[in-house]
């Protein structure tokens, strides 16, 4: 059944009041090819609605992606393998996994969206990104409607990137996605951010998935809004990777610069201290403003318009590049 003029009020994280002119919810590949049938264009698919900037109402027909499923399709030694349908809620996904026992998802515990936008822009926290669980997904091609299978290489991930923010970006829904989880022997990834911090503030001296878990969700809880209460989509800039020249410049002026060293020998420098540095945490412009407790989250306060924070993305994006010279790239989708 496709609807028409349909508020995405209720389908994004930001709670941006667009429309849609033409909607539908599929709940089975089936239902996807057959809404795709119908020959309306553009299509626009949406998982959680939790990494997409709505900045005008909709023309074509969007497609809610509510293709559930959760099951074991094998294992093998350690290793077990999971396939879960791309409309589960991704943190619905985590729970049931820690609740199993299954190690490799524990640190992305909380991560808004779904398991088939997760993908798109390689997920990651806290040292952990899906793509070192993935396996393969399964996808339909928005113009053929034919289902087709990617492995890893296929993907091309990368920091928030994959082949579907490039040249497959808009042309595929993803219907489910495989993923190698750990039986036992778990290896913990304990020694990013406050991981630890938090683990010994909770007394657990030897952890298991279900304690780290636990702390992401408190990390995440104390730091990130949670959209169900202010609107945002998590973080809207990438963390820009640059030369080491010009991290050196930056140190200059400010001796207590962040950064991170990348494998090439670039560094990679916190948005969200680019941003603070700049005073923009915890500013407030009309309905819009950048969060008190992470600068690299925007925030709806409530009937902002997309235009409103973008205009406000994009004033921050200037202002970082005439303060450091280094232009923020955004990691969530405009439309
Ligand atoms: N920082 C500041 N000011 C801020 C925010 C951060 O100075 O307002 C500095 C902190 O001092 C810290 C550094 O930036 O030294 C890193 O901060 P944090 O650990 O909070 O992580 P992040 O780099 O800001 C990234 C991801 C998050 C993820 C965290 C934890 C990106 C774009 N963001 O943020 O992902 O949760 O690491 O792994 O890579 C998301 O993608 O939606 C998201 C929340």
């Amino acid at each position: 059944m496709i609807q028409q003029n349909t508020p995405l009020l209720p389908y994004n994280t930001f709670g941006l009041a667009a429309r849609a002119a033409h909607f539908t919810e599929v709940f089975s590949v089936r239902e996807l090819q057959s809404a795709l049938q119908s020959g309306i264009q553009p299509v626009l698919i949406l998982g959680g609605g939790s990494n997409m900037l709505l900045t005008q109402d909709v023309s074509g027909l969007v497609i809610k992606n509510a293709i559930g499923g959760m099951e074991l399709v094998r294992t093998a030694g350690n290793t077990v393998l999971v396939k879960v349908g791309g409309g589960v809620v991704w943190h619905d996904f985590v729970c049931w996994v820690v609740d199993k026992g299954y190690g490799g998802i524990e640190n992305l515990s909380l991560i808004p969206g779904t398991v088939g936008a997760a993908p798109v822009q390689n997920i990651g926290a806290y040292g952990v990104e899906l793509k070192d669980v993935f396996v393969e997904l399964e996808a339909v091609e928005l113009a053929g409607r034919q289902l087709h299978v990617f492995n890893h290489a296929d993907c091309r991930f990368g920091y928030r990137d994959s082949i579907f923010k490039h040249e497959n970006k808009g042309k595929y829904c993803i219907t489910s996605v495989t993923f190698a989880l750990t039986r036992q022997d778990h290896q913990l990834h304990l020694s990013y951010g406050d991981i630890q911090k938090t683990l010994e503030s909770n007394g657990v001296t030897q952890p298991a998935i279900a304690d780290v878990s636990k702390a992401v969700i408190q990390i995440r809880s104390s730091k990130l809004p949670d959209p169900a209460v202010i609107g945002n989509c998590g973080s809207f800039f990438k963390n820009p990777e640059t030369d080491r020249a010009v991290l050196e410049k930056i140190r200059l002026s400010h001796p207590q610069v962040v950064s991170y060293n990348l494998p090439d020998g670039r560094v990679k420098i916190p948005a969200g201290w680019l941003i603070e540095q700049c005073g923009w945490k915890g500013k407030r412009v009309g309905n819009t403003g950048c969060y008190e407790k992470q600068a690299l989250v925007l925030v709806n306060y409530g009937g902002a318009t997309g235009s409103e924070v973008k205009n406000l993305a994009y004033a921050i994006i200037d202002s970082v590049e005439r303060t450091f010279g280094i232009r923020l790239e955004p990691e969530v989708n405009i439309f």
